[in-house]
């Protein structure tokens, strides 16, 4: 197929429909009646819809309503977050807290997602306090700029989400909605955009008000400088992997053009008895820390959970047991996830003193009681010593008996009390756990 008739076709995957939009509009209609009521009982402040239904680029099955309230600079920021929250909890029929720069209130309007956030109503960018203040200079520059191209937004980010590239959210870590606006700005057309960033790489620079693309050396991820404030770079929350899955994408979208790069890829389905068959085969060290998962947003744990696993995986290069690859998932619990080639190391290992002109060092290094003589190997001592924990699995655990409670704040507490499961015992886990683990273990179909 060619790329132009692909395209047309998932016009129709991302473009609301006729139904879908009216209900918006009722929901929209209520929303401002409702916030209008609310807000005659508060000076000085007003309401805008911002985002993407506001720019009319949301994605079909995905209505989400960002409703920003503008508060007077002069504002203390207490009371803002408290008005802030009064309002939108008044505003919807349900709602939960969420945390941005400030606290701010999810919920639904007659089953619409909503977004009630407050923010200061500056004059110029150079007065921003936090990200959400920047959120109404965004929208005033895209307004008109993105008149005419709402269908490619929506393609780009059908494209991008069906691949889990979409949101910057710390689980994600891919394309926010307002880069993916900027991109279509920048290039032109969905087309365009997937045509060039087949060759962006960690250094390019993208300046959208310039229109310049460029590479700047020293860069180790791709900057897009926000047109409204030019020190920010709006792909700060992009990952250099998920950039390069992106890259990885548009080549291959344009290589062999197909539908199926609008949808999501089905994951390959692998039973009990194979992944217990492969985890056999592979003979690694395959080790699991299930703990419990503490109470806070996802935008919170997963870097805990992204540190707690850099951390491990450094100890068990420091004890040469070889890790492979390190993951984590959260589901109904938390899980650490470990392979390493090396299930169980020598009882003894080589530990190194100083080299022989050292007069000094040598003396108290020679003189200590141990186990083995001490040898010299190309002008330096070393000896053998004998270790405390051979088996992979012993190292895990006492490291994490030890350092546990210091693997993040909320997730050291609950490391206090864990369990380590090893090769085909993680197969009883959940089947959430499993699928996860077919991906860890980057098995294909079979
Ligand atoms: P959204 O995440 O809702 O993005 O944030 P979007 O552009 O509307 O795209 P979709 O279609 O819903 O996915 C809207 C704006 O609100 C601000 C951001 O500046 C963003 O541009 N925002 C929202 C925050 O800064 N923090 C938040 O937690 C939420
Ligand atoms: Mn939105
Ligand atoms: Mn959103
Ligand atoms: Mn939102």
């Amino acid at each position: 197929m060619k790329i132009e008739e692909v395209i047309e076709e998932a016009v129709r995957l991302v473009i609301p429909t006729d139904e879908e939009k009216k209900r918006a509009k009722e929901v929209e209609v209520d929303l401002s009646r409702r916030m209008t009521e609310i807000l005659k009982d508060y000076e000085n402040l007003r309401f805008e819809f911002l985002g993407s239904y506001a720019r009319d680029t949301w994605l079909k099955g995905s209505l989400e309503f960002d409703v920003f309230i503008l508060f007077p600079e002069e504002y203390p920021p207490e009371e803002l977050e408290k008005r802030g929250l009064e309002i939108g909890k008044a505003a919807l029929d349900k709602y939960e807290l969420r945390y941005a720069a400030h606290p701010y209130v999810h919920g639904w309007v007659k089953e619409a997602e909503v977004d009630i956030v407050p923010c200061y109503a500056l004059k110029s960018t150079a007065k921003i306090q936090s990200a959400v203040d920047r959120t109404p200079f965004h929208h005033y520059w895209l307004i008109d700029r993105i008149k005419g191209k709402q269908t490619d937004v929506r393609l780009l980010k059908k494209f991008l989400k069906s691949s889990s590239l979409y949101g910057a959210e710390y689980s994600v870590r891919g394309f926010s909605g307002y880069l993916c606006e900027l991109l279509i700005i920048f290039f032109g057309s969905f087309r365009e955009t997937v045509m060039k960033c087949r060759n962006l790489t960690r250094n390019t620079v993208i300046d959208v008000n310039s229109g310049e693309f460029t590479k700047k050396k020293g860069l180790d991820n791709i900057l897009v400088i926000d047109p409204v404030d030019e020190k920010r770079n709006v792909a700060a929350n992009l990952s250099l992997d998920k950039l390069a899955e992106f890259v990885e994408k548009c080549r291959n979208f344009v290589e062999s053009p197909s539908i199926d790069f609008f949808h999501e890829k089905e994951k390959p389905e692998v039973s009990k008895e194979l992944l217990e068959q492969e985890i056999k085969d592979r003979n690694t060290g395959l080790y699991v820390i299930e703990f419990e998962k503490p109470d806070i947003v996802k935008d919170n744990l997963y870097p805990q959970l992204e540190r707690a696993c850099k951390k491990i995986t450094e100890h068990l290069s420091r004890n040469k047991l070889m890790p492979l690859r390190s993951g984590y998932f959260a589901g109904k619990m938390c899980y650490l996830v470990f392979e390493t080639e090396v299930k169980e190391i020598s009882a003894i290992e080589r530990r190194s003193g100083p080299v022989f002109e050292d007069y000094e060092n040598v003396k108290k290094f020679v003189t200590k009681r141990r186990e083995y003589v001490p040898f010299i190997e190309g002008g330096r001592y070393y000896v053998y010593a004998r270790r405390k924990c051979n088996k992979t699995e012993n190292i895990l655990k006492d490291f994490i008996r030890k350092e546990g409670k210091y693997l993040g704040k909320n997730i050291g507490e609950k490391l206090t009390n864990f369990t380590l499961l090893k090769n085909a015992e993680i197969l009883e886990l959940d089947d959430e756990f499993n699928k996860y683990l077919v991906e860890f273990l980057t098995l294909s179909r079979r």
